[in-house]
């Protein structure tokens, strides 16, 4: 309760002083600065100029210890590096040179706590060292015993492995490969596995004591993810039982006491860092909008300062990200060659895997990189060559509210300590500068020092699924890091036992059995185990893929806005965007999955075939899961089963239209929240009555996104357990 309150008072101071309103408000004021960039390309240094005031903070990420050269990490290269190229750059590491104090501290401990500067080699290099020293094979020639490596990303693990695998020199799924939801790129002979927390989170359910790994690196601690808290707990049970299990945690900052003092007082292994100074400035004023503000720096920078030195932006999420990739590339058509090349590189999670790799090529000789990120680039990725960081100050998290049992997307400031992991990524290469886009007053005073660990602001309900499943069921005693909260605890135990997950004495039943098998959240996985019953598994699958997927899959070019649009609403469907998706799915599906169709209609082929991808993944489960199943529903089944089968799992996230009609309020707490405007339902008129929304996202107000019309009576049929009180009244 307490951080929820934190939380919402520091957005809400947040945005009374920058006026954050609201998503249209950011993409209106955006338009507004690509006019006038268009409109005076030679103008701009006057009209866009920002004033800053420079701030030599001295007694933060000054480190001159030690400011070598750092072979092979100078840019101008275009040829691909060779192996002996490689090698050279793993020499050069801060890590390489602690490479036999390492092994010797692994052999005769247990447990490592290794900390270390970002880019020092963590992540790439120690797996690599256990492998080298045969740590794999430690189970005699026959079996690979794996060495594996967590991340809390998906795109870190990706990138990392593809990293590895060239520096080992094999291909990827090889002796190096990684495990993501949906997506294993591993095999036999993987000897070095890169894998989110949440997988080997799941690996628990079919091998809990982790057999087949020799060793465990659990990297990025620092982040304190929930998979990753919940899987340290369940290791520290694991190697009283297996002695020849390592277990190496890797953090970034030095709060690394807390971990060593979690496994009993385990050593703790530092890598001197390598960092040059960075020079903070910060805005004069608040700023009204950041990205705004974001692009006229980058374009400021981009014409006063000296080449090479590539630029870092932190935004907060994908869409930021893509409309000021679009503003920055036309900004710099516009200004043709009255400016140096500027190479605009996205990265963010959802980002395919060829696009991603963009951010690690070589700079061009004349022309500068930007890199615009999500916080994804603060500690687990590192890209070289940076030298100007812009820090825009705010991070998307997610907030659940056990008061209201609701989950919510917010945009909230990030932390000093974050703020400082973000400008130190401008000085890894060179003495840097980093643009803070916020006052140094609000630096001090409305930046909390630390961010909340994920366990204290999550949704736990589908973790806490999965530890019912593996038989952990005294979850009051658990032993967590940092317990969550007891409201927050029975919430989701009430949720669970509301999806027929847990019987009234909080076992796990059946049916919960069977929705922990998938990786998704619990009302996910009811909808599907319903939709077997209702004969509707193909459409619920193909919405649920659809729903999971939060990639963009519409896109509007500049000069096709309207028939982009006109293309869009032939999708639309009067029930509402479910079943829009589920339109735009089925014609996707029998046009052949075209590409040419995708163009044709203004949708993201790659998101409908990552989509794709997801949805035959989910198919497999099932037949695993739930091979037989007895069919309740009508034979044939209508779009009103789809729409049950659904709300069977959602029925937790209904709202009802408020008196006046202008709004609606959820329907289990008098809370009021708002159509999203992207909703198909947005501008029906009137409005239905009682709608079903997928998630909520809050940013000036809290919107429904995603959302569905749904009939008053199958509350009762469907929900009655769970809204007898409202239904009462
Ligand atoms: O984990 P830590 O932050 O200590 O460093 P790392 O991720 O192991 O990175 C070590 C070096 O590998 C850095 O110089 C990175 O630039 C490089 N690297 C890369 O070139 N491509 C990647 N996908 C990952 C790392
Ligand atoms: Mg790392």
């Amino acid at each position: 309760q307490e951080v929820l309150k934190r939380l919402y008072e520091y957005s809400d101071s947040f945005r009374e002083k920058r006026t954050r309103q609201d998503n249209q408000w950011e993409i209106d004021q955006l338009k507004k600065a690509q006019e006038i960039v268009s409109s005076n390309p030679d103008q701009i240094q006057l009209t866009n100029q920002k004033e800053y005031e420079y701030v030599f903070d001295e007694s933060q990420l000054v480190d001159y210890s030690e400011s070598a050269e750092l072979p092979g990490e100078d840019s101008a290269t275009h040829e691909k590096p060779t192996h002996s190229d490689i090698q050279a750059v793993r020499k050069s590491l801060p890590a390489f040179k602690q490479r036999q104090s390492f092994l010797d501290v692994v052999k005769s401990n247990q447990v490592v706590i290794v900390v270390g500067e970002t880019g020092s080699g963590k992540t790439t290099q120690l797996p690599q060292y256990l492998y080298e020293e045969g740590y794999h094979k430690r189970a005699g020639k026959q079996k690979i015993l794996k060495i594996g490596c967590t991340q809390p990303r998906r795109v870190a693990a990706t990138s990392v492995a593809r990293r590895v695998a060239e520096e080992v020199g094999c291909s990827l799924g090889d002796e190096v490969g990684y495990s993501i939801r949906f997506e294993d790129q591993s095999s036999q002979v993987t000897a070095i596995k890169y894998l989110t927390d949440g997988m080997l989170l799941r690996e628990f359910m079919t091998d809990p004591m982790l057999t087949s790994y020799s060793c465990l690196m659990i990297d990025e601690a620092h982040e304190r993810t929930v998979s990753t808290e919940i899987v340290l707990s369940l290791l520290k049970d694991v190697i009283k039982e297996r002695q020849d299990l390592r277990l190496i945690i890797a953090s970034a900052t030095i709060n690394a006491s807390k971990f060593s003092d979690y496994f009993n007082l385990a050593p703790i292994f530092k890598i001197p860092g390598r960092r040059f100074p960075v020079t903070i400035a910060y805005t004069k004023n608040p700023e009204a909008n950041y990205i705004q503000a974001a692009i006229t720096t980058v374009l400021q920078i981009h014409m006063k300062q000296e080449l090479p030195g590539d630029i870092l932006v932190f935004l907060t999420g994908q869409d930021e990200i893509e409309t000021m990739e679009e503003t920055l590339n036309e900004a710099s058509r516009k200004l043709g060659n009255l400016i140096k090349p500027l190479i605009v590189a996205p990265i963010y999670a959802n980002l395919p895997p060829k696009l991603q790799a963009r951010i690690f090529e070589p700079t061009p000789y004349n022309s500068r990189k930007v890199v615009l990120a999500t916080n994804i680039a603060e500690t687990s990725i590192t890209i070289d060559g940076i030298k100007f960081v812009i820090d825009t100050g705010y991070v998307k998290e997610n907030v659940f509210n056990p008061a209201t049992g609701m989950e919510s997307l917010v945009v909230v400031p990030c932390s000093r300590a974050s703020a400082d992991q973000r400008a130190g990524r401008a000085g890894r290469v060179g003495p840097g500068k980093c643009y803070r886009l916020f006052t140094k007053w609000s630096f001090y005073n409305e930046l909390p020092e630390n961010g909340t660990p994920e366990i204290l602001r999550a949704n736990l309900s589908s973790v806490i699924l999965l530890l019912l499943s593996i038989g952990v069921s005294d979850l009051i005693n658990f032993d967590f890091m940092d317990p969550p909260s007891h409201q927050t605890l029975i919430r989701c135990l009430e949720l669970l036992y509301s999806l027929g997950a847990l019987n009234v004495k909080g076992q796990i039943t059946e049916t919960g059995q069977k929705m922990a098998k998938f990786p998704m959240d619990p009302m996910f996985c009811k909808a599907i185990l319903t939709s077997v019953e209702y004969n509707v598994k193909d459409d619920i699958l193909s919405i649920i893929s659809m729903l999971s997927e939060s990639s963009s899959l519409f896109y509007r070019p500049k000069d096709k806005k309207e028939l982009a649009d006109k293309m869009r609403e032939r999708f639309f469907h009067e029930a509402g965007d479910h079943l829009t998706l589920l339109n735009i799915w089925h014609q996707w599906r029998d046009n052949g999955y075209s590409n040419l169709w995708c163009e044709d209609h203004f949708l993201q082929y790659r998101t409908l075939k990552k989509i794709r991808e997801v949805r035959n993944q989910l198919e497999k489960l099932c037949q695993k899961v739930i091979p037989v199943f007895p069919v309740v529903g009508e034979c044939t089944p209508d779009i009103c089963s789809v729409q049950k089968a659904l709300m069977s799992g959602f029925f937790p996230n209904i709202a009802k239209l408020s008196k006046l009609g202008n709004s609606y309020t959820l329907l289990k707490k008098n809370q009021p929240v708002y159509l999203h405007p992207s909703s198909r339902l947005f501008s029906v008129k009137p409005p239905p009555k009682y709608v079903l929304y997928h998630e909520l996202v809050l940013t000036s107000k809290e919107y429904m996104r995603n959302c569905m019309v749904i009939n008053e009576t199958w509350i009762d049929e469907l929900a009655g357990h769970y809204y007898q009180k409202q239904i009462q009244n």
